[in-house]
């Protein structure tokens, strides 16, 4: 079943100069997820932070720390995410080479283990996996950077994954990460998602307009 929407600002836009700081802001302009976005210029061309800086922005905010990891080889890193403060660790279903035992290591650390799908992985890579999961993020833009311009393929993806969740039974955080802003996210809802992703759309302005642009991700609802 669809879940309430919840705004998971991608930390990706903010100023990395006052990153701890930039997390206090948007916990406060009503984040429900601290979206972290980890790059190995290797499965993504781009680099972003590793586990020592997740650890350093745990005690900025109470809110879940969902860790989307774009790398590959994943396991060897699952520990460090966890020890830093995860609460939800993300791989991607093409980062490879045991998607099954990665999902289960991430859960034998007693975190919410995620899979993740780039614009062109049909669903079905979920089918022997979905009982073992708590949350499936769409990618609805080529992963690797902000502010791209989203994919309008994904929207059929999201409806057949909708359907696919609630056919499972099971609760399944439905997650849209890439180009989501307060145009669309209606839509985005609309086709099932329940958690939406937002790095551009939310830091957009600066800190005065982070309530806001939150706000309207939520009232696009
Ligand atoms: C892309 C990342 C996204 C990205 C979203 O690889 O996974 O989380 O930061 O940024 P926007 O919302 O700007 O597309
Ligand atoms: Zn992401």
């Amino acid at each position: 079943m669809q879940q309430k929407t919840r705004i998971a600002p991608s930390i990706l836009s903010a100023d990395f100069a006052n990153l701890g700081v930039e997390v206090q802001r948007i916990t406060e302009a009503g984040a429900d997820y601290i979206h972290i976005d980890v790059m190995d210029g290797h499965f993504v061309p781009n680099i972003t932070i590793g586990p020592d800086v997740v650890k350093a922005l745990r005690p900025h905010s109470t809110r879940v720390f969902d860790v989307h990891l774009m790398i590959s080889p994943v396991d060897l890193y699952l520990d460090a995410f966890a020890a830093a403060g995860a609460d939800i660790i993300t791989a991607h279903v093409e980062a490879g080479p045991h998607l099954h035992r990665t999902v289960q290591h991430i859960k034998g650390l007693g975190l919410k283990a995620g899979v993740s799908l780039n614009p062109s992985t049909p669903i079905d890579e979920i089918d022997y996996i979905i009982d073992d999961i708590d949350l499936i993020l769409v990618m609805s833009v080529n992963p690797g950077f902000g502010g791209q311009s989203f994919i309008p393929s994904q929207f059929d993806k999201i409806r057949r994954l909708r359907q696919r969740i609630d056919e499972s039974g099971r609760t399944i955080d439905l997650q849209v990460d890439g180009g989501v802003n307060a145009e669309n996210a209606a839509r985005v809802v609309e086709a099932g998602a329940d958690v939406m992703v937002a790095g551009s759309a939310t830091f957009k302005g600066g800190p005065d307009c982070y309530a806001d642009n939150i706000a309207k991700l939520r009232g696009g609802t």
